[in-house]
């Protein structure tokens, strides 16, 4: 096996981890800390505001001032495998965690477990969600994407039904393919919306990222493994489907459809969908984010548009879940830190538990830029690493994945030899400015990058 190379550090100012302890972080505990002061909350909740809001500002501090990243207190949910995390970097790096120097995914990590803690100490706002406002107000604001596809659902709808009633096998499997590459590519694109940046980048900004996304063309996607994806999802009828899901309003819109789409074809019979169990990198989905975008896509004064597509996908989708065609399943795996190597017969902190249900699909779907990060390391693999040997142990596994991530942070293997070089290259001539692997952080690019089973 290739020998693993050291993480992205935060003192690497070439790297999209240094912006993020110097300026992204702290921008966002005050968001927290001034959303939480807008929160509505009864009277004993209020008095534990100020408490709240020193707990959050003494963290914003040690973030400005670079203090020692300490261990987690005992109780604490997971606090073992971040203090063992944390003893591990330390005995091999000999130097004691820092912000501003510690690894990126470690710390970041590490950042939202520690807050979740301070609400989870509390007694009135254990069941809070610091991101629930920003979540569900960005979503309404994207009404012009949430109609347009609700309208394109409708007619793929009709493609669907025409396509099954009649023709043959082979025309049938061609329609097939073709729908769902749409819907696959829809649910790439809708991680280009990622609430995390938005401290750095305007919501009309991101809007416009939105839509330009649906035209990106060939060029923006560095690694292309579709076909091995449309193979291993027609290699049976039915069967499950699993999608580890990444952000909440449009984007977990854009995997809601597809998972209709997946159910209603009948190329899966039960997906599974796997959301966060804690307020997580701002944007990303917990359970209650499910009935929040359901009942935001039925309410006519939220989304006047297309009510008729609206309410025919509410209602599906509602049916599904009823009848258990689609499930929602939680574990805390997913908020460590551990890279999805641990995702194996006997894995750290869960991963174990999680290998055993996924051996039960015939496709696992990780959505996004974080899960991407965690299934490489986030490690300085160079660019022409293949993506079988990034991923470590996950790709000895025997389970098919595909990751459908738009490249926001600093890892990307998988590309041809020179790639790597020509999209700095081109970056350092467009954006004198920026370091050059900046390319690699913009969300231009994208990979669908799959492993298929040995
Ligand atoms: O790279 C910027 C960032 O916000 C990281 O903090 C994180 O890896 C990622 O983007 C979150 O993006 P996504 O929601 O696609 O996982
Ligand atoms: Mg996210």
């Amino acid at each position: 096996m290739a020998s693993v190379p050291g993480p992205y550090l935060n003192s690497d100012k070439s790297s999209f981890a240094y912006t993020s302890v110097t300026k992204r972080w702290p921008a966002i505990i005050q968001q927290i800390a001034d959303d939480l002061n807008g929160a509505e909350g009864d009277e004993r909740a209020a008095e534990e505001r100020p408490k709240l809001t020193d707990l959050l500002f003494s963290l914003k501090q040690d973030l400005e001032t670079d203090a020692v990243i300490s261990h987690l207190p005992a109780e604490a949910i997971d606090s073992e495998i971040y203090n063992s995390e944390i003893d591990a970097y330390q005995e091999s790096s000999k130097e004691t965690l820092k912000w501003h120097s510690a690894p990126w995914l470690l710390s970041e990590c590490y950042l939202y477990r520690k807050i979740q803690h301070f609400f989870d100490s509390s007694k009135y706002w254990k069941s809070y969600d610091m991101f629930g406002h920003a979540k569900n107000t960005t979503f309404t604001k994207s009404s012009d994407a949430v109609s347009s596809l609700a309208d394109r659902y409708v007619k793929i709808s009709e493609q669907l039904g025409e396509t099954l009633k009649g023709a043959d096998h082979a025309t049938k499997v061609a329609a097939l393919e073709l729908l769902f590459h749409e819907l696959l590519s829809t649910s790439l694109w809708g991680n280009a919306t990622d609430l995390s940046l938005l401290v750095t980048v305007s919501l009309e900004e991101l809007k416009k990222l939105q839509v330009a996304a649906e035209s990106r063309d060939k060029e923006m996607l560095l690694a292309n493994d579709f076909e091995a994806v449309w193979k291993q999802l027609n290699s049976q009828v039915g069967g499950r489907v699993d999608i580890v899901l990444d952000n909440s309003g449009f984007e977990l819109y854009t995997d809601l459809v597809l998972t209709l789409f997946l159910l209603d074809s009948n190329l899966a019979e039960q997906v599974v969908l796997h959301p966060k169990s804690q307020p997580w990198f701002v944007s990303d989905v917990v359970p209650r984010d499910f009935g929040s975008v359901i009942s935001m896509l039925a309410d006519e004064k939220v989304f006047p548009e297309q009510r008729n597509a609206l309410n025919s996908i509410v209602e599906k989708l509602t049916n599904y879940m009823n009848d258990g065609s689609i499930v929602i399943r939680t574990s805390t795996f997913w908020t460590t830190s551990l890279p999805f190597w641990e995702i194996k017969e006997n894995g750290k902190a869960k991963g174990d538990q999680v290998w055993r249900d996924f051996r039960a699909s015939k496709l696992v779907i990780f959505k996004g830029d974080l899960n991407y990060r965690k299934l490489t390391g986030d490690v300085m693999w160079n660019r022409d690493t293949p993506f079988t040997v990034a991923t470590q142990d996950l790709a000895h596994a025997n389970i098919p994945i595909v990751s459908l991530r738009t490249v926001k942070a600093d890892v990307c293997v998988g590309l041809p030899e020179g790639k790597g070089a020509s999209l700095a290259a081109k970056w350092k001539s467009e954006h004198p400015d920026q370091p050059e692997e900046a390319w690699s952080w913009s969300g231009s690019y994208a990979v669908i990058s799959a492993l298929t089973k040995s």
